[in-house]
């Protein structure tokens, strides 16, 4: 009879056990769903519009549920292109703006679609989301993205930086981060996509940081000096966000996608886990963004973070595996590779499952001593 006690304690000590340690946690969890992109949007406006809102609700809550304590908690991040803040829709009797209306969402960071090919547009385009984020308190919640993909279809050249290259983009780039310095809602400019970036003037860049999305989700096979580490650090691209629905589908890719945290880490280069389909607005829909966002959280919940540099003394571990400096007493982190905070010899470890762990261990180990006497 104690002997299954034992055995019981033993096996839940085993299973619990954080699944993978990384020296960095994604810092988001994205999604690209884009209601517009549904024949609905054309006969049924007003009921896309809430359906899809409730999607992004239902989004949100879904990782607050996962992580109450907000410091733990990786942001959501929705793609919206750059015309919303220039729809109205009803939602509950009351007429809003649909940008605003995502934007007042808890946890949400926006990336705008700004797809236009010129310093102004691009500016202009961004600032309602970026002056409404700074009136809402919103921190680092606007990230402003254009594209570079050739290959657009029927749409206008308008759309991409493919013909005007990267001298022109990079110039854009410039014009956001003046026109944004100061506010505290901007919080990023980015590239639509990793592969059509590449073949744009493959070696221009002004080392301003951005980050990149990225579609292609085979990168994760790669090794530290790969072409898309050599690309992501010769471009100075400090955030990629990255379609995740094949790494979190099974042990293999997850274990992949947890390599790819500590290569990626070696450029500092933080990673947002990107989840995309239109049909996902639909009601009927939602279960499966919803089903993938829990992954999504499950994966980094059950993540053991190790804080490999600037954490001296002086610093907190983040999840994300950055140090946070303590400040107001005179104390400031300085970059001495040094992350035992407590003094024990160890590297410091910061999960939220920590605690229980030991936990279950310690009844594992009582159990065998109830066993033995
Ligand atoms: C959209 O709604 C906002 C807020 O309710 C309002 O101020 C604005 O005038 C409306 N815009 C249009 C084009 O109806
Ligand atoms: C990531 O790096 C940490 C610290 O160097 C190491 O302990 C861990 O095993 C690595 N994780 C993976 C999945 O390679
Ligand atoms: C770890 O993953 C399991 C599902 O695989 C999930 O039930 C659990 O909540 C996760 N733990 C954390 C701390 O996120």
């Amino acid at each position: 009879m104690k002997l299954n006690y034992f055995l019981i304690a033993l096996f839940f000590a085993v299973v619990s056990c954080d699944k993978y340690t990384t020296r960095q946690a994604p810092i988001g969890i994205h999604f690209d769903v884009e209601p517009h992109a549904l024949d609905e949007w054309d006969t049924d406006y007003n009921g896309i519009c809430n359906e899809w809102i409730d999607l992004l609700e239902e989004l949100s809550g879904a990782i607050e549920d996962h992580f109450p304590i907000e410091s733990l908690r990786p942001h959501l991040t929705v793609a919206i292109p750059r015309w919303y803040d220039n729809r109205n829709f009803t939602r509950n009797d009351k007429e809003l703006v649909l940008s605003e209306a995502v934007q007042d969402i808890s946890n949400m960071h926006i990336a705008i679609m700004d797809y236009v090919d010129n310093t102004e547009s691009v500016v202009k385009d961004a600032r309602t989301e970026v002056e409404y984020a700074d009136s809402i308190g919103s921190d680092k919640s606007v990230s402003i993205c254009v594209e570079t993909d050739c290959d657009i279809g029927s749409q206008p050249e308008s759309v991409t930086f493919c013909q005007e290259g990267t001298t022109a983009m990079e110039e854009a780039f410039e014009g956001v981060w003046e026109a944004f310095a100061d506010s505290t809602g901007f919080r990023e400019v980015c590239v639509h996509y990793y592969q059509s970036y590449t073949v744009l003037d493959p070696q221009y860049t002004t080392g301003n940081p951005r980050a990149m999305y990225v579609w292609h989700q085979e990168v994760v096979d790669e090794a530290e000096d790969g072409e898309f580490m050599t690309f992501s650090k010769d471009h100075s691209v400090t955030t990629i966000y990255i379609e995740s629905q094949d790494l979190v589908s099974s042990d293999e890719n997850q274990k992949k996608l947890a390599t790819f945290l500590n290569t990626t880490k070696t450029i500092n280069l933080q990673i947002e886990m990107l989840f995309g389909h239109h049909i996902w607005a639909r009601t009927e829909n939602h279960h499966i963004a919803v089903d993938l966002a829990k992954e999504a959280s499950y994966f980094i919940g059950n993540l053991t973070v190790v804080c490999v540099d600037n954490c001296n003394n002086r610093g907190v571990c983040l999840r994300t595996g950055e140090c946070e400096c303590i400040t107001g007493t005179g104390d400031y982190c300085t970059t001495e590779d040094d992350n035992d905070n407590d003094n024990d010899g160890d590297d410091d470890i910061v999960s939220p499952s920590y605690l229980l762990h030991s936990l279950i261990w310690l009844l594992a180990i009582l159990s065998i001593f109830i066993h033995l006497y």
